[in-house]
Order: structure tokens, then C-alpha cells, then sequence
């Protein structure tokens, strides 16, 4: 688990010092703060791989659109990674680093650098018409707790990662990467709950799943999904204690969605991280406690560490009722305020924040 992360360079962060980690994190700030920005640093480095640069970036739709015309519609779109950069500024001698000091260490650091001649072999040369006249082939250099010399990630010349140079770094089990997951704030869609639904299928984490859908739907007896993976389509059904038929997923509430996605993003994440960008997504708040009780139990008895991001009151309170509730250790959970130009995060504890519940203060 980490316990402090300090974040130089990155996205919005001139320098960010984020302590008092716990197994449970839930960071809230207004809009623009830099809350999932900080999920995004922390996943990479926990990661701490090549391929996880471009994690955030695909997620946030962050790419550029490479050669000419007539070259754009299909396929050559390549990540933007100038975003991770402070000032949106890939340019030589620019640079991000993410680090935890407190055991267990880890840290990444990206460099903007002149890559040495040849490494740049077989990427496309740039053609005009272009919106900016290509300047020097650049790289990034990535180093990391996970390898003892840094890895040479060459850019295009629209300052991109095109296709065939992340599939040079496609993730496998060489890499040391822990499990990390990332669960944003739109419902997953079925195909890709439908992968990790297999991971659990006919295992004792099914029933965990079950159970996790029952805090909204108590009628709930199974889940199946349904479909035809080669062509990438995947139903969701559900069977209810009231009646025979099978019913579509789609037909529920978004909350039942999310509580799913929840579920089955939480079991993979064993022994590592898990994201969870607006966690209160889709849910009401009589639900919010029982989501959070879902979590808990779930991330102490798989030994995964939590990081949420909220903008909700309700989803903050709910956290805290929960701790009392549970009577987990006050270090087992923590929320952190994120204030923009403020270069470290305030820290609470859940009796904190009971606290300031009562006499009405803003956490938010
Ligand atoms: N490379 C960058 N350099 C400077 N600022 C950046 C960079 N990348 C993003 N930003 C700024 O960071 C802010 C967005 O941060 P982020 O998405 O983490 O906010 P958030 O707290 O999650 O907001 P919301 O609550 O709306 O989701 C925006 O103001 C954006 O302009
Ligand atoms: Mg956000």
C-alpha cells in the first residue's frame, strides 16, 4: 500500500504533496481541482510501466491526428501524451516525476528528450499538409522503480505514440506491474464486464458479486451474461426471485450498472489498486453506505488499496457512518481535499469528518 505519493510536473501540477494514505482514499475538491488527475498519477506509478502512460490519455480521449488528409479517417490516430506534461508542453527538456517516499518506495520519471539516431526507424515521416510544421523526432525517457535502465519511448513526429510503438510495449507478466484497475465514471459497457465476469464466474467471488447487486435489487437470484464474443456483443440478464423471466440488465437502474461494475472491478484488483473516478456515480444516497460497506470489506479481505474521487456530501458522510459502523481502524480510511494551486492535499480522518459534519463544516 502506498502511503504518500509527491507529484512534480504532471497535468496541472506544478507540485502536489498528497500524505496519510489509507487502504481506503476518497478525494474530494471542486471542479477542476485536479482530482482525477491525482488517481491518474498514483496509477502510474503503481504501475510504474511504459504502457501505463497512456492509460489516462486514451481514457480522456487525449490523441492527435497524424498525416495528411486523406490518411486521417481510419486508424491513425495516435496518443497525445503532451496533457501529462505541466503547461501541456512536450518539448525538450520537459518533465514529469511521481515518487512515495514512505516504504514501499516507488517512483517514475518522464523525460522529453532528442532520442539517438535510429530509434525513430519506421516511424512515418511527417507530410504536409500539417496544422504545425514538424520539429525535431523527440522521446521519452521513462525510468521507474520497476527497471534498472530507462526505457526509450520514441514520439512521431506529430509528438504522438502512434499504434505500432505501444504495441512495442504491450503489458505482460515480465513487467512486475501489480494489478491496477480503473473504473470511470461511465458504466462499463457490457463487453468489457463481461471479460472480468469470467474471471469470477463458477468461483467463490461470484456469490460476493451477487450479494453486491442485492444492496439494490434484494430480489436478484443470478446473473448471467450472454453473447457472442466475436462479434463484441455481450447481454447482461438477470433473474429475480418474482419472476420467470430473464431480464436485461439494461431494463434496471444505472445504480444497479454501477454497483456491478463496482463489484467486478474490485476482484482483479487483488493485491493491487483500485481507481475509482466519481464513485457515487448512479447511486442514491440510501445506497451509499451499503456501497461503501461493499468496498471496505471487500478491498480488506482481497488486500487491495482505494483511491475515489467524489463531489458528493452525501457519498463523504456516507464514508465516514460506515467506519464507525464497521469499527475498522480510523488509518484504514481517509479522505483528502484537493484545492487548486494548493500544493498539498488536507487530510481527514472519518471521526474528523464526523466531526465536522456535526458542527456542519465544509469537507466538501
Ligand atoms: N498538462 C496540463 N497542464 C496544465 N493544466 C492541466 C493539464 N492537464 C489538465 N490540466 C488542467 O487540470 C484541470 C482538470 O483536472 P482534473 O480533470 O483532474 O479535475 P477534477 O478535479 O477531476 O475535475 P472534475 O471534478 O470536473 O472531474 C483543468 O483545469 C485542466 O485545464
Ligand atoms: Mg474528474
Amino acid at each position: 500500500m502506498l502511503a504518500d505519493v509527491t507529484i512534480v510536473g504532471f497535468r496541472a501540477f506544478r507540485k502536489l504533496h498528497v500524505d496519510r494514505l489509507a487502504r481506503v482514499n476518497l478525494f474530494v475538491g471542486a471542479n477542476n481541482a485536479g482530482k482525477t488527475s491525482i488517481l491518474e498519477a498514483i496509477e502510474l506509478l503503481a504501475l510504474g510501466v511504459p504502457w501505463g502512460l497512456w492509460r489516462s490519455p486514451l481514457r480522456r480521449g487525449e490523441e492527435v491526428l497524424a498525416g495528411n488528409e486523406e490518411e486521417r479517417p481510419v486508424g491513425r490516430s495516435e496518443v497525445d501524451v503532451s496533457h501529462l506534461f505541466f503547461g501541456h508542453k512536450l518539448e525538450p527538456s520537459a518533465s514529469f516525476s511521481l515518487r512515495s517516499s514512505a516504504k514501499p518506495r516507488r517512483f517514475l520519471e518522464c523525460h522529453v528528450v532528442e532520442p539517438p539516431p535510429g530509434i525513430t526507424e519506421g516511424m512515418p515521416q511527417a507530410r504536409l499538409p500539417l496544422d504545425e510544421p514538424p520539429g525535431p523526432f523527440l522521446a521519452i525517457s521513462l525510468t521507474s522503480h520497476l527497471s534498472s535502465s530507462a526505457t526509450l519511448i520514441p514520439l512521431s513526429p506529430y509528438k504522438g505514440i502512434p499504434l505500432d510503438v505501444r504495441r512495442r510495449y504491450l503489458p505482460s507478466a515480465s513487467d512486475n506491474a501489480p494489478p491496477v484497475h480503473f473504473l470511470r465514471p461511465e458504466t462499463s459497457d457490457a463487453p468489457r464486464l463481461g471479460v472480468l465476469w469470467d474471471r469470477v464466474v463458477l468461483t467463490p467471488e461470484e456469490r460476493h458479486v451477487v450479494e453486491a447487486l442485492q444492496l439494490i435489487e434484494p430480489k436478484l437470484e443470478r446473473i448471467a451474461f450472454l453473447g457472442d464474443d466475436r462479434r463484441y456483443t455481450r447481454n447482461i440478464l438477470l433473474k429475480l426471485s418474482d419472476s420467470d423471466r430473464r431480464l436485461p440488465l439494461g431494463s434496471a437502474g444505472d445504480g444497479l450498472k454501477r454497483l456491478l461494475a463496482l463489484a467486478l472491478h474490485l476482484i482483479p484488483a487483488q493485491g493491487g489498486y483500485l481507481f475509482v473516478d466519481e464513485i457515487d456515480t448512479g447511486l442514491h444516497f440510501s445506497v451509499m453506505t451499503d456501497m461503501w460497506r461493499l468496498v471496505i470489506d471487500t478491498a480488506t479481505r482481497l488486500d487491495v488499496q482505494i483511491f475515489a474521487t467524489t463531489h458528493s456530501l452525501d457519498c463523504v458522510l456516507a464514508l465516514a457512518w460506515v467506519r464507525e459502523k464497521l469499527e475498522i481502524g480510523a488509518s484504514d480510511v481517509a479522505l483528502h481535499r484537493v484545492e487548486r494551486g494548493v500544493d498539498h492535499t488536507v487530510a481527514y480522518t472519518p471521526d474528523e469528518i464526523l466531526t465536522a459534519a456535526r458542527h456542519n463544516l465544509e469537507v466538501r
